[in-house]
């Protein structure tokens, strides 16, 4: 068959997700097995969110309002800004595909930090435009690096949040000092999937840099802290000028009714949300401690999963993990070929990763 696919299509690597429970069930024929490997809510959804999506069932004949109007007056009320700055996304990975069929296209350059969420060169390679790529410092976004990278051929910047996968954060004033210094015209995508996380209060809020003249895009998820990620709803706050392109090209009805009435509901559910965030603050400290205790390097994170050094070839570490029921990530395809990544989970499920990778590791430690 004949088919005429362009070269930058064809030079994308597709997307590797964490491997779901049921495979790694159906593959190795393991029972109770935990997945640590794609940073989700170990809680559940949000309970509220639930019940209201159960209420939205009733209403699945109609088609939902496309753009969202009451959860998208609930998020700018919260947020104190308009209407016109807020879009939905089916996920915010539907709002990063919009900006980059928006913006990019062929020709042109955006610039990303190397290694991070490995959509964002996904996107700019669909659009066609050339990704360049700004090395991590001691695993942190370099800003300077990232403004050193800018040509007149940039359109786009991404900035991921807390980082995933190393965890880091921007200082709020190196971020302020980057805006200032950045050519106008360019679109900073803040990426904030994390950010209910961050302990460090020196880290940026996007938010605070708001205007209507600045071509900052920020975007917050569903997906994690309040533990929505199989029902795809994220969006982000952007200049009315940049929505009303957004919404140019968005699919008319890209968030489900099921979606807008979950993420509604759990906006108000503030419970849940604190106990998310106790959840995974105390699984972090016990992880520092246990790894710690087993002399395994890790790297402290603002986010609700963390990078381990496991001096040795990851995906091999990955596959013996899988052996004993437990789902990591190996961080080879982010080039780190000796690193894992462990979302936090709950706390008998981290004791398990624990206790996995101790195995794995060959006991060096003088026990657990
Ligand atoms: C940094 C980052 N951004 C965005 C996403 C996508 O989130 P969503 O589920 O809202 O599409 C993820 C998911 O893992 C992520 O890690």
């Amino acid at each position: 068959m004949k088919l005429f696919i362009p070269d930058y299509i064809l030079s994308i690597k597709p997307y590797v997700p964490g491997k779901p429970i049921e495979e790694l069930e159906r593959e190795y024929g393991i029972g109770h097995s935990i997945k640590l490997a794609s940073n989700e809510n170990p809680l559940g959804p949000s309970p509220k969110a639930l019940k209201a999506i159960e209420g939205a069932l009733k209403r699945l004949n109609r088609y939902p309002d496309g753009g969202g109007y009451d959860l998208v007056r609930k998020i700018s009320e919260k947020l104190n800004l308009s209407p016109e700055n807020v879009v939905l996304g089916n996920g915010s990975d539907d709002i990063i595909g919009m900006l980059a069929r928006a913006i990019l296209t062929p020709g042109v350059e955006a610039v990303l930090p190397r290694s991070s969420f490995l959509m964002y060169e996904i996107v700019v390679r669909t659009a066609g435009a050339k990704p360049v790529f700004v090395p991590l410092q001691s695993l942190a976004i370099d800003l300077d690096g990232i403004l050193g990278a800018v040509t007149p051929l940039t359109r786009m910047v991404f900035i991921n949040n807390p980082n995933n996968p190393t965890g880091t954060v921007v200082a709020r004033s190196d971020f302020k000092r980057f805006l200032e210094n950045l050519a106008p015209g360019i679109v900073v995508v803040l990426d904030e999937a994390y950010i209910e996380f961050v302990r460090d209060e020196d880290c940026a809020a996007g938010l605070e840099f708001f205007s209507e003249q600045t071509p900052l895009v920020v975007l917050r998820t569903f997906s994690k802290a309040y533990g929505l990620a199989g029902l795809r709803i994220g969006y982000g706050v952007m200049p009315a000028k940049i929505s009303r392109i957004l919404n140019r090209i968005r699919q008319p009805f890209n968030t489900s009714l099921a979606a807008q009435a979950g993420a509604l509901a759990a906006l108000d559910d503030d419970e849940f949300l604190v106990k998310t965030i106790r959840l995974i603050h105390d699984g972090l400290d016990y992880l520092y401690d246990r790894l710690e205790k087993i002399n395994v390097k890790y790297f402290p994170t603002q986010a609700n999963y963390l990078l381990i050094d496991v001096e040795r070839d990851a995906d091999d570490v990955f596959e013996k993990m899988l052996r004993q029921g437990v789902i990591v990530r190996s961080m080879a395809a982010y080039g780190f070929p000796e690193y894992i990544r462990v979302n936090v989970g709950l706390p008998e499920e981290n004791e398990r990763f624990i206790q996995a990778l101790d195995n794995v590791m060959g006991s060096r430690s003088p026990g657990v």
